[in-house]
């Protein structure tokens, strides 16, 4: 598979030249199919109006003109990308405008499923969002698309709304989720400067089940694919309607982010006496979550910015990411290249063994959760690393009394700091 997510594979495996088919020939794919699922990336704009907020439906226009220009009969044309509320009239227009006399009816069906959890998400989703025009025909064609969710999600799980509605509601899901994720890393940050325990508190708020216990997991800072960029899209949406206030109050979802991931650059290099230059660290998790080599927005990737800005000597260990892929995506969302900074494949080292990754570091970072970084030997890491060692635990999963027992100087996201509040 191109890209890695557990349970994929066999998905495939089992449907492959069943009732899943791959093909190259768009036209012939088309003209075939009663429903086409518009699946095409809407990246964030960056250039022109709304350049850094905006998402650019570019690729959506160009799938409804191509369809248009090659239908022969009449399809059910369903948004699965995420787009800007209103768009899908742009792509009814744009359909309807081939005066070829064939019906088209557009749906929206926003894909919620998460990296890393995709095929349990897409077998057992929480809900299906179906959006249609409120007419006779798009209630027959939500109609048609729920029931073929209907063989194996429950029917009272398909919601089927108005297209507005179905647009907005994938925008304002990952908002609330980034909300929830800088909501309790704002915390994080009190909690370090109190002696409060962020874990403590996740625990006890989210008990509350008006709540809930989920995304309240402090971090270096969220990242993917998905949030930072629906949010942007969001503040624009707001904008664009004449709602600064409701645009300042989303943004500050970002900003807070964007705060945490500088935030924990800063403590590594004042914890470490307040200077990395030439001295080895030991990054381990790249991925912008575990279970997946993803990359985009990943906070690892700002994190080793900042400490590349400080001269520090980077060796990334991460169990799924390729080096082409993170140079890429620093290239494109930091505009860090070779070109404009020397050195750069000598300061940042990729390995492949994580104890060789961590040999003779001054500190070692956890960026990402992965399971297996929770069963490392730390007796052997801390041996072979310089002292004294220096563990920053951006993720909240290892043990950190036994860390602290084998004689790591150990930091963390949202606990009390070992300096400030040694013995209280
Ligand atoms: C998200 C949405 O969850 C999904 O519904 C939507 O379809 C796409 O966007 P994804 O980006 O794949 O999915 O991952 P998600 O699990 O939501 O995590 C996003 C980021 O938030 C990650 O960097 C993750 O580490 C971080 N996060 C999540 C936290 O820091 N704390 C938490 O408690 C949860």
């Amino acid at each position: 598979m191109p890209i890695y997510e557990p349970g994929l594979l066999e998905v495939v495996k089992e449907s492959r030249n069943r009732n899943l088919f791959f093909s190259t020939d768009l036209d012939k794919e088309i003209e075939e199919a009663d429903i086409i699922f518009i699946s095409v990336n809407t990246p964030t704009k960056t250039k022109g109006i709304g350049a850094g907020r905006a998402a650019n439906i570019k690729n959506c226009e160009l799938c409804a003109r191509h369809i248009a220009k090659i239908a022969t009969s009449s399809k059910i044309v369903v948004e699965k990308s995420t787009v800007p509320v209103r768009t899908a009239s742009a792509i009814e227009r744009i359909l309807k405008s081939n005066e070829k006399g064939f019906s088209f009816q557009v749906l929206s069906n926003p894909e919620f499923l998460a990296e890393g959890t995709a095929i349990g998400d897409l077998m057992k989703p929480d809900r299906v969002l179906i959006g249609g025009q409120q007419t006779p025909e798009g209630i027959k064609a939500a109609e048609t698309l729920v029931s073929v969710y209907a063989n194996w999600v429950p029917r009272e799980q398909i919601l089927t709304t108005n297209l507005w509605s179905s647009e907005l509601s994938k925008l304002v899901a990952n908002a609330f989720l980034a909300q929830r994720v800088s909501s309790i890393n704002s915390i994080s940050a009190l909690c370090e400067a109190t002696g409060a325990d962020v874990t403590e508190i996740s625990r006890a708020v989210g008990m509350d089940d008006r709540i809930g216990k989920r995304f309240l997991m402090p971090s270096v800072g969220f990242g993917g694919s998905c949030f930072q960029k629906d949010i942007l899209n969001l503040v624009y949406l707001c904008e664009t309607y004449g709602l600064q206030e409701c645009a300042d109050y989303w943004r500050q979802v970002i900003e807070m982010n964007d705060f945490q991931k500088r935030r924990f650059a800063e403590k590594i290099v004042a914890t470490m006496f307040n200077t990395v230059t030439g001295k080895k660290i030991a990054v381990l998790g790249y991925a912008f979550k575990k279970d997946t080599g993803d990359v985009r927005e990943t906070p690892s990737m700002f994190i080793v910015r900042d400490l590349i800005q400080e001269q520090a000597r980077i060796h990334v260990y991460d169990p799924q990411v390729k080096r082409e892929e993170m140079w890429s995506e620093m290239a494109y969302t930091c505009g860090v290249t070779h070109e404009n900074t020397p050195k750069l494949d000598e300061s940042v080292i990729t390995e492949e063994d994580v104890y060789q990754c961590c040999e003779g570091a001054h500190g070692v970072c956890i960026l990402t959760e992965w399971d297996e970084f929770k069963t490392l030997d730390y007796k052997r890491i801390y041996e072979g690393m310089t002292k004294p060692a220096f563990l920053f635990d951006g993720r909240l999963i290892l043990d950190h009394k036994r860390l602290r027992e084998i004689g790591f100087e150990v930091h963390a996201i949202g606990k009390p700091d070992p300096n400030m509040f040694a013995g209280v």
